[in-house]
């Protein structure tokens, strides 16, 4: 087992197929409880939205359009603006709402496979978080109802279906979804135009310039990266800019590449949030380690740049190792830690927007203590019997232990350790984990362990985090205070193939 077997992800006649078939199936109509109380069933929602996932065709690269799974969206109740679409490309509509917010989402299945979307950093009801056990059939709809708590912030949303995650999120069903709340917009941050909105994925095409993936078991150990840098579904972005603040927000929807991005005149990179919204204060960072599933918000100070240069966002190379070597003999193409040109900014001569960044962003949420002397679950990630495992087990659809059953809002400590190595000849057993827990936003109590690792000095354990990465080696300790909201949530590594595998468990919050 030394190649990667490629396929066409998605062929063009299927997709006829699929879409001829859509207005025969019955319409199941499922509907999740709204979360709120009893009393509250039934309030008219704030926003209500219909989410559409279908086939499409996109220009991708110069030539034939590219077969694309794609969301489409439609606002049938909420302010203007609540839904933005990316021009050109197969991303789903940015949605763009606010803290308080009710939401409805129709979500609408016309891909020809199961499905099922999570508001992947939104602490949300059970039924309401896109477990795979609700998924749903083509030409079925699923209703979702939740209110909006969490920190303005850069969210997201794609499938979840089990198995099927990495598939579907590579066919393009992904999106941006940003919360926004009073205490952000006192800040007068760069918007508008002085928004640069980036998410960053892999892909690899045929000749025919169609989605290729690969399914083979040695794929599946490593995680699938394509040799093409996309940003917002585009190749080659260029962005033109005036002389002035930006703000730039991150998403790395890879399905396992990892970033180490850096601007290529040197200058830091200005982090002010990460997963779960801002960060207590604006820190400085020559080089910015993101993983799967990862957000970061950052701005950058173009003021003084003269017009005419071009600043890039380049993720810089470093060993394929300190990503995990995995299995030998595997190739991709364009490995983990190959050098990338993600962004083009081409500066102009126009003054832009002026801003002057606070020495705190008073945002943050106060509340937080790290609670000394509680207990700590430590969690393996291992491999065993070429299959990765989480507490030295895989993903059961109906199954939380013990150590996995929490009473709703309590606090607990859990330290993710990366057991490298133990297989030989390559192996396995070594790879770097982002390790994404559903529902609630958590804190890094500390990092130990691991070995020199050249995308340790861009990891951002500062703020409020949905997803850690785990380098080779290493033991992240978190705490996290789980959801008021009952039910079974997902605990997970975000490459997608790895999640795909079983690296997936449940927890299951118990009322308190
Ligand atoms: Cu972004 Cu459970 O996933
Ligand atoms: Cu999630
Ligand atoms: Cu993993």
């Amino acid at each position: 087992m030394n190649r990667r077997d490629l396929f066409r992800l998605l062929g063009g006649s299927a997709l006829v197929g699929v879409t001829g078939c859509s207005g025969t199936s019955p319409e199941r109509r499922l509907v999740a409880s709204s979360g709120q109380e009893p009393g509250d069933v039934g309030i008219e929602p704030d926003v209500e939205l219909e989410l559409t996932a279908e086939p499409g065709e996109v220009p991708i690269l110069p030539g034939a359009p590219t077969h694309v799974w794609r969301f489409s969206g439609r606002v049938l109740r909420g302010p203007d603006g609540t839904l933005e679409d990316l021009p050109g490309s197969y991303l789903g509509p940015v949605m763009r709402l606010r803290r308080g917010q009710r939401v409805r989402v129709r979500l609408v299945n016309r891909i020809g496979e199961e499905s099922i979307v999570h508001w992947h950093g939104l602490d949300v009801p059970a039924d309401a978080d896109g477990h795979p056990r609700l998924a749903i059939g083509h030409g079925e709809s699923y209703i979702y109802d939740f209110q909006i708590a969490n920190r303005a912030g850069t969210y997201w949303y794609h499938p979840h279906p089990h198995g099927r995650t990495g598939p579907q999120v590579y066919a393009g069903l992904a999106g941006l979804l940003l919360v926004s709340d009073d205490d952000e917009a006192a800040l007068g941050l760069p918007s508008g135009e002085s928004e640069i909105l980036c998410v960053l994925q892999d892909r690899q095409f045929d000749a025919d310039n169609q989605l290729m993936y690969a399914a083979d078991m040695g794929t599946q150990v490593n995680g699938f990266l394509g040799d093409r840098l996309l940003v917002n579904g585009r190749f080659g972005a260029t962005r033109d800019v005036d002389r002035g603040w930006y703000r730039v927000r991150l998403l790395n929807g890879s399905n396992a590449r990892l970033y180490r991005l850096a601007w290529s005149d040197g200058r830091p990179m200005t982090i002010i949030g990460g997963d779960g919204g801002l960060l207590e204060r604006p820190i400085e960072r020559r080089e910015l380690t993101l993983a799967p599933g990862q957000r970061a918000d950052t701005l950058i100070d173009l003021t003084a740049t003269a017009g005419g240069v071009e600043v890039h966002l380049d993720s810089l190379a470093f060993p394929e190792a300190d990503a995990g070597g995995a299995m030998m003999g595997m190739n991709p193409s364009l490995p983990n830690g190959a050098p990338l040109r993600a962004l083009t900014l081409r500066v102009g001569d126009r003054p832009g927007m002026a801003f002057a960044v606070p020495a705190r962003l008073p945002s943050f949420d106060p509340s937080w203590s790290a609670s000394a002397g509680s207990r700590i679950r430590t969690v393996p990630l291992s491999f065993q019997r070429m299959q990765w495992m989480l507490d030295g087990r895989t993903f059961s659809m109906t199954d939380a232990a013990a150590e996995e059953r929490v009473t709703a809002g309590s606090t607990h400590a859990w330290e993710f350790a990366n057991q490298s190595g133990g297989m030989g000849m390559g192996m396995g057993g070594d790879a770097a984990h982002p390790i994404h827990i559903h529902g609630r936003q958590f804190r890094i109590l500390g990092r130990t362990g691991g070995r020199g690792n050249q995308l340790r000095a861009g990891i951002v354990d500062d703020g409020w985090q949905d997803t850690t990465l785990v380098l080779p080696g290493e033991t992240v300790r978190v705490q996290v205070t789980f959801s008021s909201h009952p039910g079974d949530f997902l605990y997970h590594c975000h490459i997608l193939e790895h999640e795909d595998m079983g690296m997936m468990r449940n927890f299951r919050i118990i009322p308190s």
